[in-house]
Formats: C-alpha cells, sequence, structure tokens
C-alpha cells in the first residue's frame, strides 16, 4: 500500500453479485467526496465459478437503475496475498467470512469482518441474490449504500491521522 492510502476489499461468494455493487457503490461515493486517490477499492468472491465474467445481468441492471455502471467490472478469486495489498476485507455473509478467516494469514494486521458492521441496523448479513428475484439485487444496493456511509465516516477519522502521501 502506497503511504496515505487506505485499501478496501468487498468479498462475497461468486464476486459477481454482491461485492461488486458494494465496490461500484463505494468508489462512486468515494468520487463523489473526492476521496478516491486517498482509498482503493476491489471486490473478489471466495469461489472461483465465475473467474472473468462480468457482474451477473440482474447486478448490471439493478445498477444502471440506481445510477451505478458495473459494468466493467471481472470477477476474480480471493487468495491469500490480498492480505498483504488491503487494510480492510470485508465479507458480506459469515460464511465468506469464514472463508476469509481460514485464509487469513498470522502476519496479517488489518480489519477482517462484516461489512455490515459499520451499517446502523441490525442486520448482519448482505443476502445472497442469486437465487431469487429482482427485488433481491435492489435490496442489496439498499444495504451496500448504507454500509458505504457507515465505512466512509469509520475511515475518515483513519484519513486525518495518516500521514500526508509521499
Ligand atoms: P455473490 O452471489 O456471492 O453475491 O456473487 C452468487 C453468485 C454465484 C453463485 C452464488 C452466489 N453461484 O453459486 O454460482
Amino acid at each position: 500500500m502506497a503511504t496515505g492510502e487506505i485499501a478496501v476489499l468487498f468479498v462475497c461468494l461468486g464476486n459477481i453479485c454482491r461485492s461488486p455493487t458494494a465496490h461500484g457503490v463505494f468508489e462512486k461515493l468515494l468520487a463523489e467526496q473526492g476521496l478516491d486517490s486517498c482509498i482503493r477499492v476491489d471486490s473478489a468472491g471466495t469461489g472461483d465459478w465465475h473467474l472473468g465474467e462480468e457482474p451477473d445481468p440482474r447486478t448490471i441492471v439493478a445498477g444502471q437503475r440506481r445510477g451505478y455502471d458495473l459494468s466493467q467490472l471481472r470477477a476474480r478469486q480471493v487468495g491469500a496475498d490480498d492480505f498483504s495489498r488491503f487494510d480492510y476485507i470485508l465479507a458480506m455473509d459469515t460464511r465468506n467470512l469464514e472463508n476469509l478467516q481460514a485464509l487469513r494469514p498470522p502476519s496479517f494486521t488489518g480489519h477482517l469482518g462484516l461489512f455490515l458492521a459499520f451499517a446502523p441496523g441490525a442486520q448482519e448479513e448482505v443476502p445472497d441474490p442469486y437465487a431469487g428475484g429482482t427485488e433481491g439485487f435492489e435490496q442489496v444496493i439498499d444495504m451496500v449504500e448504507e454500509a458505504g456511509e457507515g465505512l466512509l465516516s469509520h475511515l475518515r477519522t483513519r484519513l486525518s491521522n495518516l500521514p500526508a502521501s509521499s
């Protein structure tokens, strides 16, 4: 990581529904706030079924309806090296988190946890919309927008304590 940069990785199962949505939504929020040069964002899946694919068409359409272009994202699988490249590794559900905990090297000093821990509500997980209808994809956007605001508030406190970029 470059000095003065915080790197955030969103993780779900397939990297075609929830984590690319979180990726695109949070990246847009950062750009709107002028913070895209200080916070780097990526997403990945714990599974390898969709490597190199664009997001699920329902993810792309739901994003378009809400002003997010998710069509350029491509699925990849999370790996042990991600723990040296990211400060925050945020899982969409507890199964994703358990899989990440199994990969976590002892040297990782960053934050590994559930993304929705940054949201004000009581819900812990972003439900997997893959087997359901379009409303599930819209719900994913609602949830990640809310959690993204909470995450950004948290990161702002860290950014104010970081040394200036070199
Ligand atoms: P995601 O959703 O983890 O939010 O990307 C899924 C995508 C694909 C599959 C399951 C969940 N799948 O079984 O292929």
